[in-house]
């Protein structure tokens, strides 16, 4: 589904940085896949390089057949609109427009019909349980439903993959449960992959795999076994051992 192939990543400048290192890496269909590491470790520069947003500097991308960095600026915006949805920490809303306008906005992109859209974004909500504030703005709502809007805004193209930087990040312990709940109940029946950045080793706990890099490399990764909680467990033991600046994960939620 998604396949790196010895990606290195060097910001060019009057001192040039190598922020990733010839990592391979892959995520098959259906799975969910979180990536930790401590601050700097070049984890949102590695989510930047598959979702388009910046290019490798050495090394390939393959997502679902296609390497998005060698297709033309139209293709290029088509692939990231069917194939691609995205979730980040602070939501990226338009504040002013309807729960149901923001969920519509991809799809007014493509032209669709109105009625098809305010169907589909219908069937959205009520599965995310959004579907009693389709009519308020972003502003009335709280953080845990506004995510649940970005989720059904990004789940409107049925993308493949789903790439969420600290969904949870800013959502008190109730909420980012909800959250987490919902992108696995989207990651199961919907077999979107998801691949997800967090600080959060409780978000980090929901998903099957969990990489961790460190100094732009890959460092280690551990697979989810029965329970949860051992997963959150090994999560954290993981970390500790991974060491760091000591404020790394400072906001560790346990
Ligand atoms: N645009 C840039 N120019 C130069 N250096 C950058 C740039 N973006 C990130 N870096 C550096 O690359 C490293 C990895 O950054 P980043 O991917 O943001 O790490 P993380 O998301 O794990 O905190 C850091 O040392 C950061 O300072
Ligand atoms: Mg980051």
């Amino acid at each position: 589904m998604l396949k790196l192939s010895k990606v290195s990543k060097i910001y060019e400048g009057k001192v040039a940085y190598r922020a990733l290192t010839d990592i391979n890496f892959e995520i098959e269909k259906g799975e969910f896949v979180a990536i930790m590491g401590p601050s700097g470790s070049g984890k949102t520069t590695l989510l930047n390089i598959i979702s388009t947003n910046d290019q490798p500097t050495t090394g390939e991308v393959e997502i679902d057949g296609n390497n998005p960095h060698k297709l033309n600026k139209n293709a290029l915006a088509k692939f990231r609109r069917n194939e691609l949805g995205f979730i980040f920490q602070d939501f990226n809303l338009m504040h002013t427009l309807t729960v149901e306008e923001n969920i519509v906005l991809p799809l007014t992109l493509d032209g669709a019909r109105v009625k098809d859209m305010k169907e589909k974004a219908k069937r959205l909500a009520n599965s995310l349980g959004i579907e009693s504030i389709m009519k308020k703005r972003i502003y009335e709502i709280s953080g845990g439903q506004a995510q649940r809007v970005a989720i059904a805004r990004a789940m409107i193209h049925e993308p493949k993959l789903l790439l969420a930087d600290e969904p949870t990040g800013n959502l008190d312990s109730k909420a980012s449960k909800d959250v987490m709940g919902m992108l696995v109940s989207i990651n199961e029946k919907e077999r979107t992959s998801l691949l997800m950045v967090t600080h959060d080793p409780q978000a980090a706990s929901y998903s099957d795999r969990v990489v961790f890099i460190r100094d732009g490399k890959l460092h280690s990764e551990i697979h989810r076994g029965e329970s949860r909680q051992a997963f959150f467990q090994k999560i954290i033991d993981m970390l500790s051992l991974m060491g760091g600046d000591g404020n790394d994960f400072s906001s560790v939620r346990i």
